[in-house]
């Protein structure tokens, strides 16, 4: 099949990956990093109906290296098909990731708004207020349309009184909590043997833990106070973007984790179980701060989505980079995104100056894919 885009290593076709995946080699990709559709009917877009079953992530898996590690991005009500269809594909589930961000919005409906709808009754419009994504309710019971306008943000919307007693008592209540993240599932195709040897045969194994650990604001320079190489903190299964990390650092406060030697256990009987502490390791990281600290933060980028960008699950390049490189193998690797809409994972792959494949069903996020690379 001829690719819609390819250059610089990165290959896009334009197509439906059921028909894509199976004229490409066997075990040609190292690793997966998607955002498939959360089956939950997005913004009324098509390509969000459903959420991708076993035969999807069967035909990834053909494609894939034994041992080879996947990340699919998933929404709150649906991650559960979506990882059950991962596994019923023949995938092993290695665990559940979280990307926390604090620019989600309630798509609530108002119960006293819908209550006066419901009776035919007409609310007064008693003010206007500055329609910011998340924090008023339209009448129509849903979110502020202003929100649909990506290239407006905020706007102003009506503030309108309930027209009925039964609205009266209701208002207040609404049938949604802020989304405030998206579960992300880690699942690996089938070792061929055990790790050691898969990662012989195939060279594709575990994740790049030493690349991906969390820097340390006191000992970013890589020392720390007794002038050892501080690697940073291991990485965990949470990321928060910077507007995640605020909050959590102001209901935190400011910390200081203090500098720890390990002496010994002290306990004679344990030394045949446990492995003996050098004397002198450090084992803290003697830094302070929120506890953002111990988390990988993406800064989110205005900019990036790139000029006519209209797609609405863009993926922050931070994010992405980061994924790919917890995810790379020894030599790189060559990762896949069989929903590669604007093509966030193909960008950051660029940006990392890996090999890359794409495949993505609508046309025109094709075409913003490929001008987002050219813009590169
Ligand atoms: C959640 S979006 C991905 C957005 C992407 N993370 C970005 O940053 O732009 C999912 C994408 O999967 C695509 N898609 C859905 N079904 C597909 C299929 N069978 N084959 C290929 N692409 C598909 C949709 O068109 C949509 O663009």
């Amino acid at each position: 099949m001829k690719p819609y885009y390819a250059k610089d290593n990165i290959t896009l076709y334009c197509g439906d990956n059921r028909e894509v995946l199976p004229t490409l080699s066997e075990a040609s990709v190292d690793f997966v990093c998607s955002d498939p559709p959360y089956g939950l009917g997005f913004m009324g877009h098509e390509w969000d109906h459903g959420v991708p079953g076993i035969p999807y992530w069967e035909a990834i898996q053909r494609v894939c290296k034994p041992g080879a590690l996947m990340l699919a991005f998933g929404g709150t009500r649906t991650y559960h098909r979506l990882t059950c269809a991962i596994e019923d594909a023949g995938w092993e589930i290695r665990d559940c990731l979280m990307w926390l961000y604090g620019t989600g919005f309630p798509k609530a409906a108002d119960i006293g708004k819908m209550i006066d709808k419901a009776k035919g009754a007409s609310r007064e419009v008693i003010g206007t207020k500055l329609g910011r994504p998340g924090y008023s309710l339209a009448d129509n019971g849903r979110t502020n349309e202003v929100y649909h306008d990506l290239h407006n943000p905020a706007g102003e919307c009506a503030i309108t009184a309930p027209a009925t007693e039964l609205a009266k008592r209701w208002t207040g209540w609404a049938n949604a909590l802020k989304p405030a993240w998206e579960p992300i599932v880690l699942a690996m195709k089938p070792l061929d043997g055990t790790l050691a040897h898969n990662a012989e045969t195939w060279g594709v194994a575990g994740m790049n833990i030493d690349r991906s650990r969390i820097q340390t604001a006191d000992n970013a320079n890589g020392a720390d106070r007794k002038g050892k190489v501080a690697a940073g903190r291991w990485p965990a299964n949470i990321f928060l973007d910077e507007e995640a990390a605020t909050q959590l650092d102001q209901q935190s406060g400011h910390t200081a984790s203090k500098v720890r030697i390990e002496k010994n256990f002290g306990r004679k009987d344990e030394s045949q179980y446990r492995i003996k502490p050098v004397p002198g390791v450090v084992k803290d990281f003697g830094d302070s701060g929120g506890a953002s600290r111990f988390f990988y933060t993406a800064k989110a980028s205005r900019s990036e989505r790139g000029e006519g960008n209209d797609h609405p699950t863009v993926k922050p390049l931070k994010l992405m980079q980061y994924l790919l490189t917890l995810l790379s193998t020894p030599t790189g690797g060559r990762v896949l995104d069989p929903f590669a809409g604007s093509g966030s994972t193909l960008l950051a792959a660029k940006l990392l100056g890996r090999p890359a494949m794409g495949i993505e069903l609508d046309e025109h996020s094709c075409e913003v894919a490929a001008a987002r690379l050219d813009s590169l």
